[in-house]
């Protein structure tokens, strides 16, 4: 499957993105924020099939993925993604956010989605508040960084209405 947004292609994680994924994922600016990032755990995520490979021009850039909750008292989905250290900072990040919540609204159903970061990740929760997300409140001690610390997290929401 292929999702188009502005700038970014998001194409269903293949076998043959692996690689490149593991080798960008590895970079200590992207594993500070989302640790373990390698192949056998991408071959993890391949075979569950709710990841996407990020395209920008032409170029493997990063991965994005969903969850669902799908009890219909509940139902709601979520994201998580990166960005190689060469694609990040030129925008690609809030077109790949706005491009699959859009998916998950039109396509999957969706009236409401989360994202969590990282409460001290700026640069995260600036991009997904360009796409219309909003802090709910800081989930304490919700994440376990690279150096074993417990650290806060933010979660964040948007309804269908509010994508921007
Ligand atoms: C987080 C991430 C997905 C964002 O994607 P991106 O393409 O870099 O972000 P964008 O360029 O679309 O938007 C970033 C915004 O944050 C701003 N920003 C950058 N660094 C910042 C900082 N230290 N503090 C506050 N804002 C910052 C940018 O100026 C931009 O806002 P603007 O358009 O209003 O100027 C990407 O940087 C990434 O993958 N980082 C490493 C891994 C990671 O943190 N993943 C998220 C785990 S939840």
């Amino acid at each position: 499957m292929e999702l188009h947004g502005d700038r970014v292609v998001l194409r269903s994680l293949a076998e043959e993105h692996v690689p490149v994924l593991a080798d960008l994922g590895g970079d200590p600016e992207v594993a500070r924020w989302w640790a373990g990032i390698d192949q056998p755990y991408l071959l993890e995520e391949l075979a569950a099939g709710l990841s996407f490979t990020i395209v920008a021009d032409g170029e493997i850039a990063g991965m994005i993925q969903y969850y669902e909750e799908l009890d219909p008292e509940f139902r709601h989905a979520g994201m998580d993604l990166f960005l190689g250290t060469p694609f990040q900072d030129r925008g690609l990040g809030t077109d790949t956010v706005r491009t699959m919540a859009r998916y998950l609204v039109r396509e999957r159903g969706h009236h409401r989605l989360i994202i969590d970061p990282a409460a001290d990740n700026e640069r995260a929760i600036r991009c997904y508040e360009k796409v219309g997300f909003r802090p709910v409140g800081i989930m304490r001690e919700y994440w376990l960084d690279p150096d074993g610390v417990q650290r806060d997290g933010l979660l964040l929401d948007v309804l269908a209405s509010e994508l921007a």
